[in-house]
């Protein structure tokens, strides 16, 4: 019989639980999320699992990440369908506090990461990354977890968090994995589901044109014309793009030109509609695990 999940919805019954875990020492596997679950975090979980003893999942539709225009309220909350996918992937404590319980009225602190959230969405989305550092970081604080997985997907919010446990000596393994997609290439996202048909049959070219922008780039293109036709492509076909760019790894500086064997983000934000979409791809991601960062993260993209 598979042992029940513990649900936890206090940061006094998660200490609680903590706490009681120090007589064996297990290693606590981690994965952050804000629900409306989907296979990119089934993913994660099936992921997390042989590599911990005891697995921790947190749902927490987290308000301080969210600009004064992006709608909280309307975030997708499918608490019931998250817990049996929860279930169905082993997790054994599922985190689920209330807003009130992670910040209260008197929150006055955050951690604010100043180089790697400067750019791409950074510039977008002020404050959302001091949002997702401020969060995390307090999750860590209380899970404690030796490993914490998250998705390429949101490749920017995972370096973010990768300087941030590096700076701050938080000492926990910030790993992450390849982005989920569907069959035709377009990244696994809850807000997939806000697409008309039309924008549904467009999407995929948004991955497509990514992944061909690399394969230009490691052949030697040049940057900023091949960013420029990039984005192009995209609009010609209907996108509107927030932004399409590419930054040096673990940097986030903007180069002049893509040197052989070293490796970059390419990154992009577009909008079908008033869905926001994100997506991106590592050009020459053996590099990354020359640096440091665990392989498994950063398989290339399907054209290269
Ligand atoms: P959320 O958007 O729920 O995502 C939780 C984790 O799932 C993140 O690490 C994200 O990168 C990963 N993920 C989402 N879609 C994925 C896909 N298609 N393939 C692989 N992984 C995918 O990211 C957040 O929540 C929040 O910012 C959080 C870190 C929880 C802080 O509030």
């Amino acid at each position: 019989m598979p042992k029940p999940i513990k649900i936890l919805r206090t940061r006094n019954e998660l200490q609680h639980w903590r706490a009681g875990l120090e007589a064996t020492r297990p290693t606590v596997g981690f994965v952050p999320t804000m629900g409306a679950l989907h296979r990119g975090h089934a993913e994660l979980l099936r992921r997390i699992r042989p590599r911990c003893d005891v697995s921790v999942l947190s749902i927490f539709v987290n308000p301080t990440q969210f600009g004064p225009s992006e709608d909280l309220a309307k975030y997708p909350r499918t608490f019931e369908r998250d817990l049996e996918l929860a279930c169905a992937q082993g997790v054994d404590v599922l985190f689920a506090p209330a807003p009130e319980e992670m910040y209260s009225s008197a929150h006055s602190t955050f951690v604010e990461e100043t180089q790697v959230s400067r750019p791409l969405c950074g510039q977008f989305r002020p404050g959302h990354f001091r949002g997702v550092t401020t969060v995390v970081l307090k999750l860590f604080n209380l899970v404690r977890p030796k490993l914490a997985l998250f998705g390429m997907k949101d490749a920017q919010q995972f370096f973010v968090l990768h300087q941030m446990n590096r700076d701050l000596d938080l000492r926990v393994s910030v790993e992450a994995i390849p982005t989920v997609r569907e069959p035709d290439g377009l990244a696994l996202s809850s807000r997939n589901a806000y697409l008309s048909a039309d924008h549904r049959e467009l999407a995929p070219r948004f991955y497509k044109t990514l992944a061909e922008t690399s394969t230009r780039l490691r052949a030697g293109a040049p940057l900023s014309a091949t960013l420029e036709a990039g984005r192009q492509a995209l609009e010609a076909c209907g996108f509107t793009v927030q932004y399409l760019d590419c930054v040096e790894l673990p940097t986030f500086n903007s180069p002049n030109v893509v040197l052989p064997g070293c490796p970059y983000l390419l990154a992009a934000a577009v909008y079908l509609g008033a869905t926001r979409l994100i997506d991106n791809v590592i050009v020459n991601p053996a590099a990354l695990t020359a640096i440091g960062y665990s392989a498994p993260s950063f398989e290339p993209a399907e054209s290269s």
